[in-house]
């Protein structure tokens, strides 16, 4: 198929790349001149593993343009834009608006069939609203005739992006009538290759969807860590074993319910806000998803009070770990940098270290914490250290059994035993444990 990707950012590059490797003809469209220029070389654009592999091994079935409304050439459209939050935090329409508008010039005049998808994360309303008015006002076509809008949104995590589109749990597609749906559903049939169940239905579930699968799986992560909240304040607790043994209860699932710290990122977050702010909106109850933010935002405040009841103010603590997740470098909403802001104003002094993200960790708290190149190098300078984002390769760092050295904070448990050296495991209750020198 005939296919142009408009946006090839950290979900647009993946999928021109996965489109181009099933063999589809696929035009990436960017309005950046060096993502353009990347992408045409074959080279990634933004960091994703297996993402330059797969974009080297296709280059015969991708070509790149600065011209949006050369998207109208292909059979179908594919708009991964940003949509960032507004502030009220709700998302915001101006760059899929943008795009929308070329594409529809583009198609003005023209009469083979057309269907433009939006995956963008938009707020419920957007396509069968602004979008749609947009699309049929710059084509002077009318959807549901030779012109069809889809709502397609990725279901990925950054860092496994090309295998979430590869084998999702689903693929959603909300559609403006049958035939826009049969085309996106034949599109993304020819990508999948775990026999998903696809799910069709109007524009509005399709969008309503996409916010209720994040917000209610950042329900289970704060539910988790308040678990482990109590966890760490009750004798002999343990969340890891209560949540075993809660994720075994199928109406529950194991899935992301495990006590540890704040989630972050460019999406988690900002959904429960946009999701709180529709429910409002409407006149509806937002006490779920406000309740699952400020327990998020409580997090960081929960992780640095237990680095405050090991360390004095003033002594150094290092953090292990800054962009939001692994095998990523974005630092979005990350919960090593949100510690780092908290430590330094309580007047800490923070090493921070990362395999890709220091630079950026650095600049994001402005200058009051300390840079290291190497793990080893924020263990030498630190009394505690925390390991905030579970890098694999953190679980190699020698552990000191007999208590020198730095307490190390796990709040992953990437160390398979917290009972050997100073390795205190979040959600279990707090054992008495001193740094050498530090005031306990
Ligand atoms: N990153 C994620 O984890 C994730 C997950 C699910 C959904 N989403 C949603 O997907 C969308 C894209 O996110 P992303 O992370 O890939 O964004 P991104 O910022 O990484 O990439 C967006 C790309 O779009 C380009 N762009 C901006 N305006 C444009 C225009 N008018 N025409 C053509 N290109 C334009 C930018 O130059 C950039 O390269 C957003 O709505 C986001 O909320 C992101």
């Amino acid at each position: 198929m005939r296919v142009a990707v408009v946006g090839l950012g950290k979900l647009g590059a993946p999928l021109a790349a996965v489109l181009a490797s099933k063999g589809n003809d696929v035009l990436g469209i960017d309005v950046n001149p060096n993502v353009v220029r990347l992408v045409s070389e074959g080279q990634a654009p933004v960091e994703e593993p297996g993402l330059q592999e797969l974009l080297a091994a296709s280059r015969e079935w991708l070509c790149t343009s600065m011209d949006i409304a050369a998207a109208a050439e292909a059979e179908v459209s594919i708009l991964l834009v940003p949509t960032p939050s507004d502030q009220r935090g709700a998302f915001s329409n101006e760059f899929v608006l943008a795009a929308v508008e070329e594409i529809g010039r583009g198609l003005r005049g023209g009469d083979a069939y057309h269907v433009v998808v939006v995956g963008s994360t938009v707020m419920p309303g957007s396509c069968d609203g602004e979008i749609r008015g947009t699309l049929e006002r710059l084509s002077g076509r009318i959807v549901g005739e030779s012109l069809g809008l889809c709502y397609s949104p990725e279901f990925i995590a950054l860092g496994n992006v090309i295998r979430d589109m590869i084998e999702p749990d689903m693929v959603l597609i909300g559609e403006s009538d049958a035939r826009s749906g049969d085309v996106s559903e034949r599109l993304y049939r020819g990508v999948v290759e775990n026999d998903p169940p696809f799910r069709r239905m109007s524009l509005v579930n399709a969008e309503l969807t996409k916010i209720a699968v994040n917000t209610y799986v950042t329900m289970k992560i704060s539910y988790a860590n308040v678990l482990a909240d109590i966890c760490e304040r009750l004798p002999e607790a343990n969340v890891d074993v209560v949540t075993d043994a809660l994720g075994l209860d199928t109406r529950i699932g194991a899935k992301y319910l495990r006590g540890a710290i704040a989630y972050g990122g460019p999406c988690f977050p900002r959904d429960n806000k946009a999701f709180a702010m529709l429910a409002r909106d409407l006149g509806a109850q937002a006490l779920l998803a406000d309740a699952t933010d400020a327990v998020n935002v409580a997090q960081s405040h929960r992780l640095a009070r237990i680095v405050q009841s090991l360390l004095a103010e003033g002594a150094a603590v290092g953090i292990l770990g800054l962009s939001y997740k692994p095998h990523t470098n974005v630092i979005e909403e990350s919960a090593g940098v949100a510690l780092a802001r908290i430590l330094a104003e309580a007047g800490y002094h923070v090493h921070l270290y990362d395999p890709v993200a220091t630079d950026a960790a650095l600049a994001a708290v402005g200058g009051v914490a300390h840079g290291a190149r190497s793990a080893a190098e924020v263990m030498d300078r630190s009394d505690v250290v925390v390991i905030a984002t579970p890098w694999p390769e953190f679980a190699e760092l020698p552990l000191n059994g007999d208590g020198e050295g730095p307490i190390i904070i796990d709040c992953w448990g990437v160390f398979r035993s917290s009972d050997s050296g100073n390795v205190i495991r979040l959600g279990r209750a707090l054992a008495q444990k001193s740094p050498s020198g530090a005031v306990a």
